[in-house]
């Protein structure tokens, strides 16, 4: 009789220690689970002000190199224009195509731009027969104060981007044409190279770029060179390397 009665309290502290072994397991896995909670959250908080913190310094560098890529740009450009590996352009007058050619021929191997300069009343053959003690172009080199010969345009586009200029014209009575005058006279040269060029019958280029160079006033004038008709490309290309632009 005594026996059962102890085998019975015996299942009953078995029973309430089991009770309490389950409590404890269920309190405990719950904390678990908000402290994974937190943890999570914390952690995905501090992800996020990582991944800002890197996009605002990979932000920060991107508009620093656009900065870089910008001031490298403008430095070279300076540099390119101090060095005078800027662009060139060839002015010419020609009245019966000689000076056009060659003209066509430097601009080839420069690789520089062209400008026309076209009286607004041009010359025919019977104005350069030189002759003729009548025609227009004696009389204007018989009286110099005639030879203000009116341009269609002197005004070239992006006049400020060239930094080397060719200026060529057919020789008349020893100097250059001057429909050029007007040309040389209207635009300035500060800060260019000035190569002046010019084709003839036999006559060297003598004076004439001098005197165009005093005519202008500014500008860095070179020697010059005179062609004669029917030059060779192979003979322009040659002269324009030499000059070492
Ligand atoms: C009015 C006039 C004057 C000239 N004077 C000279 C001169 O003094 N010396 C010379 O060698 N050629 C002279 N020439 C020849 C030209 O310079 C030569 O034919 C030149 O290549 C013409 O160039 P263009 O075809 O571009 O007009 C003269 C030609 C003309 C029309």
């Amino acid at each position: 009789m005594m026996k059962k009665r102890n085998r019975g309290w015996i299942a009953a502290i078995l029973a309430a220690v089991t009770v309490l072994a389950g409590c404890g397991a269920g309190s405990s896995s719950q904390q678990t689970a908000a402290e994974t909670q937190v943890q999570t959250e914390a952690q995905t908080q501090t992800e996020a002000t990582e991944q800002t913190e890197d996009q605002t310094e990979e932000e920060t560098e991107g508009s620093a190199a656009g900065e870089d890529a910008a001031e490298e740009t403008e430095n070279s450009q300076e540099q390119a224009e101090k060095d005078g590996n800027g662009k060139a352009l060839v002015v010419y007058y020609s009245a019966t195509g000689n000076t056009e050619e060659a003209a066509n021929m430097i601009a080839e191997a420069v690789g520089g731009d062209l400008f026309q300069l076209e009286p607004t009343e041009p010359y025919t053959d019977a104005d350069l027969n030189w002759t003729d003690e009548n025609s227009r172009v004696t009389v204007e080199h018989d009286n110099p104060d005639q030879r203000d010969v009116e341009l269609v345009s002197t005004t070239v586009e992006n006049w400020d981007d060239y930094d080397t200029v060719f200026i060529g014209y057919p020789i008349w009575w020893g100097i250059a044409a001057w429909p050029v005058d007007s040309f040389v006279e209207n635009n300035d040269f500060t800060g260019k190279t000035v190569i002046p060029f010019c084709t003839s019958a036999s006559s060297g280029i003598g004076e004439s770029g001098q005197l165009l160079a005093e005519m202008a006033g500014t500008g860095d004038w070179l020697e010059g060179q005179r062609f004669r008709s029917g030059v060779s490309e192979e003979d322009v290309a040659s002269w324009v390397e030499g000059l070492g632009l």
